[in-house]
């Protein structure tokens, strides 16, 4: 069996977030580029510089903190963008800059008004800028999966004539099947006469449910990158799923004849991350990743299981950093047993000061609920950092009473002075929301409001995701609670914190393009 490395592109902070209402702030991305590194990817795409400024802040900062994975930045095949991507890589380790141009004659009709010839020229130049900043270069020709073929074996051998290393096969649109895609990979790579000098890559889009699939083939026909982003975020119906890949070529080795660098028992906590900050919760069918993947509810499957494991798991759930919602401590569990936990965890901190928050805050949530698992001091500790707020929750007192109107009492301490404000609303919810704008008066708007809970349950922690807006800038909240309303009026403040910090912020949702 050979074993070969299958090179996994994440692209969750360039393609996923342009999955509309996904957009993320820049700690939001370092923090997740951050634990895609601890993922092990190979090479992280951490947006598209020239899109807007918010983008291009935040593959700088990107790429000034990720050591051991490559980072990458998007560019069309014009020169300011190359530009401006080589900018922002500046200070990386491992840049890539990967350029793109589209092929198909619709596009290259419609879209780039341009005839097949000049699209060559083209993507050859902007291959040859990018050579005078690294030396690792992506180029993909757009549309691959509805392009002519001859013409794409002509763009592939001249751009890597040209210096690219890596040609990536993008099914834009999620049009192929897989038979068809693979056949297309295999074609490109024995006819495109240069090819041994570049490895080929993959792009697919979900369109018709066959991204994961589509990739899937076509590294059964020699594909040694695949681009995929966690949790099949991305365009439209998405791109292809990170761990659905990951975990395919790991649990089907006796398939592919290559295997991955991923740290598969951190793929859970990506997953929680991302659809935590993006508010895109994941389906409890979901494979790998689902509520549900590794549960077995049918007696036939549960006895099955209990004789032996393999009878109807192919795939076990410690792998992909599942503990099995292991109750890990109750309301008596010393600091010692705290501290051991958290570094098991990895989410020990540093501060002696940040330490005892988090100890008082667990014992806080325990008083409350009965079982603490894994999850809800992982949660506890993502939201900790709270100690340069300048809005932070002091009080609250709703009132529900059916066929009237709920009334909301809040009191919030804003700058170190104590504010408080009584609303109505349609809910408990809208009316805390209410209170709490008449005392900040930000003005902005909501415009997306999720909740999950993070462990099963009546008391279990509910987690609310809010994202507010104005002036084109887009701050995201979160929040946590066994209450959910207190969890979304916790949620509010966190994004209020984040507008009163950066108001000018302008995020990525303000694209240039
Ligand atoms: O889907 C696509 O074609 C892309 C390219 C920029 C690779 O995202
Ligand atoms: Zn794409």
């Amino acid at each position: 069996m050979s074993n070969e490395n299958l090179i996994i592109f994440d692209t969750t902070l360039r393609d996923g977030e342009q999955s509309p209402g996904a957009s993320m702030d820049i700690s939001e991305k370092v923090q997740i580029a951050h634990a895609l590194e601890e993922l092990n990817v190979d090479i992280i795409e951490a947006g598209f510089p020239i899109a807007s400024p918010g983008d291009y802040k935040a593959v700088k900062e990107i790429a000034e903190t990720i050591n051991n994975s490559g980072v990458c930045a998007l560019a069309r095949a014009l020169d300011k963008d190359i530009e401006s991507a080589a900018k922002a890589l500046e200070n990386a380790k491992n840049p890539r800059i990967h350029t793109f141009i589209a092929t198909s004659p619709i596009h290259m009709e419609k879209k780039l008004n341009m005839s097949p010839a000049k699209v060559i020229a083209t993507a050859v130049h902007a291959v040859e800028l990018s050579k005078q900043f690294t030396d690792d270069i992506e180029f993909s020709p757009e549309d691959a999966g509805r392009s002519e073929l001859d013409f794409l074996y002509e763009i592939i051998e001249a751009t890597i004539d040209a210096g690219a290393k890596t040609i990536n096969i993008p099914d834009t649109v999620g049009y192929n099947l897989p038979h068809q895609f693979g056949d297309l990979i295999r074609n490109i790579i024995a006819n495109v006469k240069n090819s041994d000098n570049a490895i080929f890559s993959v792009h697919c889009h979900n369109d018709l449910g066959l991204a994961v699939a589509n990739s899937l083939a076509a590294v059964s026909n020699g594909a040694r990158q695949v681009e995929c982003t966690i949790n099949g975020l991305g365009e439209r119906a998405g791109n292809a799923a990170l761990e659905e890949i990951v975990m395919s070529v790991k649990t089907r080795r006796d398939m592919f004849h290559c295997n991955t660098r991923i740290n598969t028992k951190k793929i859970l906590k990506c997953s929680r991350l991302v659809a935590g900050i993006t508010g895109f919760p994941v389906q409890p069918n979901k494979a790998i990743v689902g509520k549900n993947a590794f549960a077995h509810e049918s007696g036939i499957h549960q006895d099955g299981i209990i004789k032996s494991r393999e009878t109807y798991e192919i795939m076990r759930a410690e792998d992909i950093g599942l503990v099995s919602n292991s109750l890990v401590l109750g309301k008596h569990s010393g600091r010692n047993a705290f501290k051991q936990k958290l570094a098991d965890l990895n989410i020990l901190p540093k501060e002696t000061k940040a330490l005892d928050d988090l100890f008082y805050k667990f014992k806080e949530l325990a008083d409350k609920k009965h079982e603490i698992f894994d999850e809800d001091l992982i949660n506890i500790a993502s939201n900790i950092q709270v100690a340069s707020n300048i809005i932070n929750f002091k009080y609250m007192k709703v009132l529900t009473e059916s066929d009237k109107k709920p009334e909301a009492f809040i009191k919030l301490n804003v700058d170190g002075k104590d504010m408080e404000a009584k609303s109505s609303g349609d809910g408990a919810v809208d009316a805390a929301y209410n209170a709490i704008e008449e005392i900040i008066q930000s003005g902005c708007k909501l415009i997306l409001y999720s909740v999950n809970n993070i462990t099963s349950g009546t008391d279990a922690q509910g987690e609310v995701t809010v994202r507010i807006t104005k002036d084109d800038s887009i701050f995201n909240g979160h929040g946590a609670d066994t209450d959910i309303v207190k969890a979304s009026v916790l949620a509010l403040i966190n994004a209020l914190n984040k507008y009163k910090q950066n108001p000018n912020l302008i995020s990525s949702k303000k694209r240039g393009i």
